[in-house]
């Protein structure tokens, strides 16, 4: 991992703007998931730390320009970009990590740049729908999947057939196994913005629901309650709500089990990724340690 952040380094000094440096420090200690999928896959090859910074600079942009669209005021533990510097210097540095990512990605096979670079139009696509459906409120199970895949599986799913690319292992097996692992890893990230707090999560916490996404142990929720209580949830739906109200949601999210079932999902998700490469324990042992994390 020591060889991807000094790759990443590298890559933001070649911005050449020392704002650009200061800023992104201001982003550091992510869990480099992304990161470590690609070296565990393609680790022989001595282009691999160059491709994992690469995807790791494309999910900062990503970051960068979620919390200005999230209008949220912590990441990774400390004041978001957005939030110390304004919305348009998060959205220029996202800018310019994207572009860098793809300069660089020239360095690669044409599959492999195509694989990266396309899933970013799918991921840019999941954010655009995102804020779409947080318009109304969704009930929609299979929108809201279909939604979550855009915007979270399609870069880790790239992340892992690229490396398998790299290397010459099989990309569709690696493709399925990052698609399951990327859905899991965003349900697990719905669930905790419910469950966990700001401290532990380095992020703000219940703030999907007022932001107005609803996800799966929201759109559980709903199907479970009376015509009555899911007026009264679709009238909190993209508000900034009490703690009365807050506590009203939990109590009733803890009655129908609504986090359990959506970790079950996480579960059967996370299942299916290890049947896709069943007999590689370390991309197996990125499954556990994902679905038990607690940010
Ligand atoms: C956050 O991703 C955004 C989601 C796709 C849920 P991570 O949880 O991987 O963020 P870092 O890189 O560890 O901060
Ligand atoms: C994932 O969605 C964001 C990206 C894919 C960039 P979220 O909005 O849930 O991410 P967090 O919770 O802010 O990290
Ligand atoms: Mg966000
Ligand atoms: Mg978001
Ligand atoms: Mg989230």
């Amino acid at each position: 991992m020591q060889r991807v952040e000094k790759e990443i380094t590298r890559l933001v000094r070649e911005c050449d703007y020392d704002e650009v440096t200061r800023l992104f420090d201001m982003l550091s200690g992510g869990k480099r998931l992304r990161a470590k999928l690609i070296l565990k896959i393609a680790d022989s090859h001595e282009k691999a730390p160059l491709l994992a910074a690469i995807v790791e600079l494309i999910h900062g942009a990503s970051l960068l320009h979620d919390d200005v669209i999230d209008e949220a005021l912590t990441r990774r533990g400390a004041v978001s970009v957005n939030a110390s510097d304004g919305s348009k210097t998060a959205v220029m540095l996202g800018d310019i990590l994207y572009s860098k990512a793809f300069t660089e990605l020239v360095e690669f096979d044409k599959n492999i740049a195509k694989t990266i670079s396309s899933s970013v139009t799918a991921l840019s696509k999941g954010e655009m729908m995102d804020v779409k459906m947080a318009e109304t409120f969704n009930s929609d199970e299979n929108k809201y999947l279909d939604m979550l895949y855009l915007k979270t599986a399609t870069l880790i799913e790239a992340a892992s057939a690229s490396a398998a690319l790299l290397v010459g292992k099989d990309a569709n097996k690696h493709a399925l196994y990052g698609r399951n692992l990327g859905l899991s890893f965003q349900i697990i990230d719905d669930i905790l913005d419910i469950t966990s707090d700001e401290k532990t999560l380095g992020k703000p916490a219940m703030n999907d629901f007022v932001e107005g996404k609803c996800t799966l142990p929201y759109i559980y929720l709903y199907e479970e309650l009376n015509e009555e209580d899911k007026k009264r949830l679709v009238s909190l739906h993209a508000k900034e709500i009490k703690e009365d109200e807050i506590k009203w949601i939990q109590e009733k999210m803890t009655q129908y089990l609504c986090v359990e079932k959506s970790f079950k999902e996480a579960q059967r998700l996370s299942d299916e990724a290890r049947d896709a490469l069943s007999g590689d324990v370390e991309l197996v042992s990125i499954l556990d340690t994902m679905i038990k994390r607690s940010y």
